[in-house]
């Protein structure tokens, strides 16, 4: 089995799928085994001790500077024995620094269909701009902010009659299924990187 460690600030819902996920063998290789916070009152923490996953709070704000916290990230990953690294509502941009040490292990999930609106406010953006069609993306990290070899997407109608509201629900739908079966996929090892930018299933 292999071991995923799950970065999340808030909410944390698409931490919760993917426990279900793995509790339900959707992911059939892999288990949570740890949970990486950066505040202290994320709702993901909940989660984490109902379903008996350690965790750790880490936040930038504790060390002399980025690189040390990212460095003791590192060590955490390492001693934890984590064979992939799952964003999930991860307020921080990790920096290059980071990105080389875990940049074919770390993933991460967008609410809108990159290229198109990267960003914190993607699917806002998105409606405002009244796009007939938006989505989800899973894709690797790497140096840039969400950006990277992209391994699944999907996309959505947005409805004449859709609100912000609905469609903001439509999409978290979409992504609760959507990373569930990136993470399978990638921990089945059916999967390769070609020249660090596409990714062939
Ligand atoms: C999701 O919409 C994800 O795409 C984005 O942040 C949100 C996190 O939601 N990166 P949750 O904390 O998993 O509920």
């Amino acid at each position: 089995m292999k071991n995923i460690c799950v970065f999340a600030s808030g909410f944390g819902s698409n931490f919760q799928a993917i426990i279900d996920a793995c509790k339900k063998k959707k992911i059939k290789k892999g288990h949570v085994t740890l949970l990486i916070t950066d505040n202290k009152n994320a709702y993901a923490r909940q989660r984490a001790r109902k379903a008996g996953i350690d965790q750790i709070y880490c936040n930038p704000k504790d060390f002399p500077s980025k690189k040390d916290w990212e460095k003791h990230l590192g060590s955490i990953l390492k001693k934890h024995r984590i064979d992939l690294v799952v964003l999930a509502g991860f307020m921080r941009i990790l920096s290059p620094y980071f990105v080389r040490q875990f940049k074919d292990k770390t993933i991460n999930i967008h609410p809108a269909l990159l290229p198109a609106f990267p960003g914190a406010h993607a699917i806002k953006d998105a409606f405002d701009y009244g796009v007939k069609v938006t989505g989800v993306t899973v894709h690797f990290i790497d140096e840039k902010v969400d950006h990277g070899p992209i391994i699944l997407q999907e996309s959505l109608e947005v409805k004449k009659t859709d609100s912000l509201k609905t469609l903001e629900k439509k999409i978290h739908k979409v992504e609760h299924r959507l990373y569930p079966k990136a993470i399978n996929i990638l921990l089945s090892g059916k999967y390769r990187i070609r020249n660090s930018r596409k990714v062939s299933l």
